[in-house]
């Protein structure tokens, strides 16, 4: 049944996951290729090494979601690269994609002192063609008990230890709890400074955390009943990385999914009850809705593999027919 829930308005799925057997970040370890199908590196070409600066996460063929505070002082964004698809960034083979950005949005009520609204969009010059490796996150509505979840990951080429320069080239991931906002607040921990649109998520011990260059990219969960994850964070900020009560803290995308429809031209400004029947793909959970490869936020791979799969089944049924005699 999974398989044929699967269509036009997917997301959230991880073709390759089911060909690993375990499943930095720091405390973190290697994720294998394609692990996190929707993780994009940004990157700043003219810098060393990568040029990587921060994570974002496909939500749909053409727009990514990211943190605002990835482009302060940012100059010459148009020059920047977005990569999809990759796991090493030292070597990027064929199932990687690169596009540019055509157009970036960031939260007109950011605020670099406090980190509030630290949320951003990127349009990119030209849709990705999703893949076993290219996949869109799902964007959680209102309705959906994002505390309730479990397990959650995070996933970056960020720093591995606190204050490290060096970046790893295969992208790290770790399992992380999310952890009550009231707990994240108290006294030893961040003193009221987590916001009830930020989410937070680590350890109390610290050890497993996000780190520099995180930033941007998902805080992913598994939904409670199916076999796909929902985008529920955005990295943002932390004291330090992997510290004990200093863990992750993380913007909350389910607070921001009206601000996400309304800049990316799926809902008229000012509307904020049930989404049109248009918004399609990674807004709504997914249910068996016909293909159509045309609508804003399909990312119509799935249809393939099940057209794969016919294919192979007819073989199947041919070798069986052989067979007899
Ligand atoms: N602001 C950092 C960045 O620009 C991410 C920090 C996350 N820190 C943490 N301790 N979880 O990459």
């Amino acid at each position: 049944m999974p398989v044929l829930m699967s269509d036009a308005g997917t997301c959230g799925v991880r073709p390759m996951a089911s060909q690993h057997n375990t499943m930095r970040v720091v405390g973190g370890t290697d994720a294998q290729p394609g692990s996190w199908p929707w993780i994009v590196s940004i990157q700043v070409p003219w810098r060393r090494g990568t040029g990587h600066i921060c994570g974002g996460t496909l939500i749909s063929p053409q727009w990514v979601l990211t943190a605002a505070h990835c482009f302060i002082n940012a100059t010459y964004v148009e020059m920047w690269r977005i990569v999809v698809g990759a796991s090493s960034l030292l070597q990027m083979g064929p199932e990687v994609q690169v596009r540019n950005i055509k157009r970036l949005v960031t939260h007109e009520h950011y605020n670099n002192r406090s980190q509030r609204n630290d949320i951003a969009l990127l349009e990119l010059d030209q849709p990705v063609q999703c893949s076993y490796y290219i996949q869109l996150a799902c964007v959680p509505d209102g309705s959906l008990r994002v505390s309730e979840l479990s397990p959650c990951y995070i996933s970056g080429w960020g720093a591995m230890e606190e204050g490290s320069k060096i970046r790893p080239a295969i992208l790290q991931e770790a399992l992380v709890h999310l952890i009550d906002n009231h707990i994240c607040n108290s006294s030893q921990w961040y003193a009221g400074a987590v916001r009830n649109t930020n989410l937070c998520a680590g350890y109390q011990q610290g050890g497993i955390d996000t780190c520099q260059g995180d930033s941007g990219g998902p805080l992913v969960c598994k939904d409670r009943t199916a076999d796909y994850y929902w985008l529920v964070g955005v990295t943002s900020w932390g004291t330090g990385c992997g510290r004990a009560h200093q863990p992750g803290i993380y913007t909350s995308t389910q607070h921001y999914r009206d601000w996400i429809l309304v800049h990316m031209g799926l809902r008229p400004a000012g509307q904020t009850s049930a989404p049109p029947v248009s918004a399609s793909g990674p807004f709504q959970k997914p249910r068996p809705i016909p293909a159509d490869a045309s609508r804003p936020g399909s990312c119509p791979f799935p249809r393939n593999k099940l057209v794969d799969f016919f294919a192979l089944l007819q073989e199947l049924l041919q070798v069986i027919k052989e067979s007899e005699v």
